[in-house]
């Protein structure tokens, strides 16, 4: 349906980003002082949440050495998202907070009590970015010798994600009561043990912080593999997928929807986010001469390379630019390598070569969405329709983010997206599960 309304994330790292671009070389990110930048200003355009990646470690998989992503700052370095979340709630008030946090890394109480404190810092606008993690490298650093197969990982996420929620809901909403006259804090008999014995997990609970302002903050997933699918299908709040052209859209968010009404949810509670990166400039032909500038910069194959290797751990450095690839399948991102290689697992493989595939993914590959802020609001427009919901995450094209990006988004593309009543004007609810459901 033409004209309907969408929403609007955005996804980025707390990591290098820019720092050899002529527009991008303001002081490194550490201080947060850029995310501060970039979370006032999409709360200006009002988005609905910052979503920050993570993943931890040094990855290893181009060339099986560490070398090309020190080398380029790919991946590497980048800070702990956690505590950027905090300082990103204090600076905003109504923009949605996401962080990924690895079911691989934390104890479920652990975790429980981290998303529980952030959903009070940034006063019910958090969101958990549910991960599973997919590197080796990332496996290794947590002590295991590799990570389980797929299955067995998203089979262990279920029931991580049934604790979590039993933690988070080990306190009844009216527990605490703050009775000075009686001389009571909380109320015992409102906060209940969970005694979890699962396959993989154990915990006794009650949780030991008060209930936060969702109750249950915002979950966010990503999966991509059928057996991914079904998990976000059945938990998120709000799905995010790589997928390529409008009609891999329409089928991610299609197949999305069947499952959640399988798994027993209201389709319409799940906002499915598209990844797109424009390249917007102030004349068509601007825009296209920024978007062929990049692709054509030397080191580019090389940079996205070793980037599709890290979410993938497939080396790409072992196949030739200029032939097709072989039928390529991983225990890692199946997601990922699907969509780069512009194939599912079982199909043949893609007649492209490596360098015009490498030439797709440079604006994600989901849309081409080049032009001025008219054009670009009018392809995403005429995207939205096709695929009947539910919005975009945007991202930067090549992984570089700049100021001079942000603005070109929050003050160019949105605002056009805005005079054609297709995006938010003003914030109509307090916490981010609100935001999401408000259309
Ligand atoms: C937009 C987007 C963001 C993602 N962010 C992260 C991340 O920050 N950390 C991480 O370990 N995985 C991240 N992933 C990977 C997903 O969690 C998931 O593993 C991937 O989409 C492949 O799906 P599969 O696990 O079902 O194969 C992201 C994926 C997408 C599409």
């Amino acid at each position: 349906m033409a004209g309907r309304r969408f929403h609007l994330g955005w996804f980025t790292y707390f990591g290098q980003n820019a720092w050899n671009e002529p527009l991008g070389s303001a002081p490194d990110p550490w201080d947060g002082a850029l995310h501060l930048d970039l979370a006032r200003a999409m709360e200006r355009a009002c988005f609905d949440y910052m979503l920050i990646e993570d993943t931890l470690s040094v990855p290893f998989a181009f060339r099986h050495s560490t070398e090309t992503y020190l080398k380029h700052g790919i991946m590497v370095p980048k800070h702990d998202p956690v505590p950027l979340t905090a300082i990103l709630g204090h600076a905003t008030r109504h923009l949605g907070l996401v962080t990924t946090l690895s079911t691989m890394a934390y104890p479920p109480f652990m975790l429980a009590r981290l998303v529980s404190t952030l959903d009070h810092l940034t006063a019910g606008r958090f969101g958990w970015n549910i991960v599973t993690t997919a590197e080796n490298a990332a496996a290794q650093n947590m002590g295991l010798a590799e990570i389980p197969p797929r299955h067995l990982r998203y089979d262990m996420a279920d029931e991580y994600v049934a604790l979590v929620r039993q933690l988070l809901g080990s306190w009844e909403p009216d527990a605490v009561v703050r009775d000075v006259a009686r001389g009571v804090y909380a109320d015992a008999s409102k906060v209940h043990p969970v005694d979890f014995e699962g396959r993989w997990y154990r915990s006794k609970g009650p949780l030991n912080t008060v209930p936060s302002p969702q109750g249950r903050p915002a979950f966010i997933q990503a999966g991509g593999s059928p057996r991914g699918r079904r998990f976000a299908a059945s938990h998120a709040d709000s799905v995010i997928a790589a997928t390529t052209g409008t009609a891999g859209m329409k089928a991610y968010r299609d197949d999305i929807r069947r499952l959640a009404a399988e798994a027993g949810r209201d389709p319409d509670e799940i906002k499915v986010l598209s990844l797109v990166a424009p390249v917007v400039a102030e004349t068509r032909a601007e825009a296209w001469e920024q978007y062929e500038r990049a692709l054509s910069s030397p080191d580019y194959a090389e940079r996205a390379l070793a980037l599709f290797s890290s979410f993938t751990e497939v080396d790409f450095s072992r196949f030739a630019l200029d032939e097709p690839l072989p039928p390529l399948t991983t225990n890692a991102e199946q997601g990922a390598l699907d969509k780069f290689c512009q194939t599912r697992p079982g199909e043949p493989p893609s007649p492209k070569t490596l360098r015009q595939l490498l030439r797709d993914s440079g604006t994600t590959g989901a849309l081409e969405l080049v032009g001025t802020p008219d054009d670009v609001a009018d392809m995403m427009e005429a995207a939205m329709a096709e695929v009947g919901g539910d919005g975009f995450l945007l991202t930067t094209p090549f992984h570089r983010l700049t100021r001079v990006y942000i603005a070109s988004i929050t003050d160019g593309l949105v605002p056009a997206l805005q005079r054609r009543g297709l995006t938010r004007t003003a914030y109509g609810a307090a916490t981010l599960r609100e935001t999401l459901r408000e259309f």
